[in-house]
């Protein structure tokens, strides 16, 4: 089934090396936005890898940084979601783009937030501030993450509700979606918290952790090696607090050649 010939996906003509199509672009707020671009026949991917991609820069030179693909591995098309930096290499001119735009994407995709680097458990947690929501959007989607685990909680800490949209309505949606909405019903929580704008629930998912605000919150034990797996995705502080808290409940870090009880990757923030 891996179909390498010809990219027949494409709108226009490829004049950049490895370039995709934008076909959507979404602004969620000033400082956060998603799109869409043609997946190269060629590329097949497992959920929550990333992949470069980019812009060619004024030195004439690609411009590339790694991003998640947010979209499931059975779509179309390839789906990221990023932050806007106004002075950002990459993002202030990325932030730009339009449908018919080319972007550069590297079709080598990599990562230890996939499903294969964990050992079997029954309930999984993805953590995730801001656009470490990415590779759980991709996850989210996978009828693997439904078939592999009881439950699956998914953590999403922003600064305020606005940068809660995404994950928010694509968690409504999964529930409408024909290929896993069955699948979804009844193991997927979702557990949404704000720090810096009031909102249903307030506070660091990791301060929430510590004092044990999560685990009455949502009516379940504390988080324990024999059933508990975890994938993070934030900040390098956020993602070293999250290391610290799952090794703290007896958690062991896994990778791709050694799978383990939760794995973590850094969102990129530039
Ligand atoms: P806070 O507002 O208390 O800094 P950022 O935009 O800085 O990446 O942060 C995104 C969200 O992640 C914010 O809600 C922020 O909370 C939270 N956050 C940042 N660092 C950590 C950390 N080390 N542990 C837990 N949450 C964090």
């Amino acid at each position: 089934m891996n179909d390498a010939s010809s990219d027949q996906t494409a709108a226009k003509k490829p004049v950049l090396p490895d370039a995709q199509t934008v076909t959507s672009v979404k602004h969620w707020t000033d400082q956060l936005f998603s799109f869409r671009v043609t997946r190269p026949k060629s590329l097949r991917f497992r959920s929550g890898e990333f992949v470069m991609i980019g812009l060619m820069g004024d030195n004439g030179k690609p411009l590339l940084r790694a991003y998640s693909i947010a979209s499931p591995s059975w779509d179309d098309e390839l789906e990221f979601y990023s932050i806007k930096v106004p002075d950002g290499p990459l993002t202030s001119k990325l932030q730009h783009i339009e449908p018919g735009d080319q972007i550069i994407l590297r079709p080598k995709p990599v990562g230890t937030l996939v499903h294969d680097a964990l050992l079997p458990g029954k309930r999984l947690w993805f953590f995730a501030t801001g656009t470490g929501f990415a590779p759980f959007a991709s996850l989210l989607r996978d009828p693997d993450t439904y078939e592999k685990y009881d439950e699956i909680i998914m953590t999403h800490t922003c600064r305020n509700v606005a940068e809660l949209a995404y994950g928010q309505e694509l968690i409504d949606g999964l529930h409408d979606d024909p290929l896993i909405g069955e699948m979804v019903a009844g193991k997927l929580r979702y557990y949404p918290t704000t720090t810096r704008e009031q909102s249903a629930k307030m506070g660091r998912i990791t301060t929430l952790l510590n004092d044990g605000t999560v685990f009455d919150d949502l009516g379940i034990d504390p988080i324990a090696p024999e059933t508990d797996r975890a994938m993070v995705c934030g900040s390098l502080g956020f993602n070293k607090d999250l290391k610290d808290i799952l090794e703290g409940f007896g958690l062991t870090e896994g990778s791709n050649s050694e799978p383990g009880q939760f794995v973590v990757e850094k969102a990129f923030v530039g």
